[in-house]
């Protein structure tokens, strides 16, 4: 495929990427070379630092990264290794760090220190507000239908209201698999912020097992349940029967959002990058 079009944004100049799909962090997903892969295609990929067993792998990782747009999600509620792993995330300068679950102020303050940026997850307005008032430079609407812990908003509403009110740029997430979804994103939005879809490539951390699952799964079979984490998040039908039965939490119970509609292939993450790149150049050509 030739390299679709840039689509700019504001987004895609805050950050330096070509196109504004963010590949969005998940827990024992996300891998660096899946990082790497959607970097240079011209997007922007994110991983928990928990990816990292230890402490000092999460600081190799930063060490080996190549120079390339790429962020790190740290998880502000009950983690022990935030203070060190905030430490290691200033000294490596990365460009952009998405936040979750959380107060952001202090992460906000030691990046915006190097001229890194900050994006906040949220679900809600109020935690929208908090997060502006905080300093966040963009915001995540994590809408109904998202992998992992999903909000309960429409993203038709979430995003443009987040927007309204607060100001900021917003990237939409839950449910968007292709350029049709990025289109919409960027009528409600700024970027488009993709998960799900992102499982079934070759360089996601996800099983064989795992990634199968995701092509034969519809979206009837995502059930939004607080079982397996204590908080609501989506999860695969047939691997929450397995959880039942006494599977291990995210390893065994396979989380993803409504998107799988539209997981018909595992292919080259660089691939799909561009794919969705060129789907949404299409789609805008074919509105009425
Ligand atoms: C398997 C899986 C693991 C996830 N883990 C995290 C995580 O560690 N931190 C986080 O902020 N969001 C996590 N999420 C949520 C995603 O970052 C993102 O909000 C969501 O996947 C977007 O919706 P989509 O899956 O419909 O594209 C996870 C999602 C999935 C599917």
């Amino acid at each position: 495929m030739i390299e679709p079009e840039p689509i700019p944004t504001p987004i895609t100049e805050m950050l330096g990427i070509r196109y504004p799909i963010v590949v969005a962090p998940m827990f024992l997903v996300s891998t660096p070379a899946l990082l790497e892969a959607v970097a240079r295609a011209g997007g922007i990929a994110v991983i928990p630092s928990l990816n990292f067993r230890t402490h000092e792998a999460f600081e190799a990782f930063l060490r080996d990264f190549p120079d390339l747009p790429f962020g790190v999600n740290l998880i502000l509620k009950d983690n022990p290794r935030l203070t060190e792993d905030l430490e290691a995330i200033v000294e490596r300068r990365v460009p952009l760090i998405v936040t979750s679950l959380g107060d952001p102020t202090e992460v906000i303050e030691r990046v915006h220190a190097y001229d890194g940026r900050v994006f906040s997850d949220v679900v809600n307005l109020r935690h929208a507000q908090k997060a502006a008032g905080s300093g966040a430079d963009a915001l995540v609407a994590v809408a109904a239908g998202a992998g992992g812990h999903a909000g309960t908003l429409s993203p038709f509403v979430l995003a443009p209201w987040i927007r309204e009110e607060t100001g900021l740029p917003v990237l939409v997430a839950g449910g968007l698999a292709d350029g049709r979804h990025l289109l919409a994103a960027l009528a409600l939005g700024d970027a488009g912020y993709f998960g799900t879809r992102f499982i079934a490539t070759h360089e996601s951390g996800a099983s064989e097992t795992y990634k199968r699952m995701l092509l034969e799964a519809g979206p009837e079979d995502v059930v939004y349940t607080p079982e397996v984490t204590g908080v609501p998040a989506n999860f695969l039908k047939a691997s929450l029967e397995r959880f039942r039965a006494g599977g291990k939490p995210w390893k065994e119970v396979f989380s993803a959002g409504h998107g799988v509609a539209f997981v018909r292939e595992i292919e080259p993450a660089g691939r799909l990058v561009h794919r969705i790149a060129q789907g949404y150049h299409e789609a805008r050509r074919h509105l009425p």
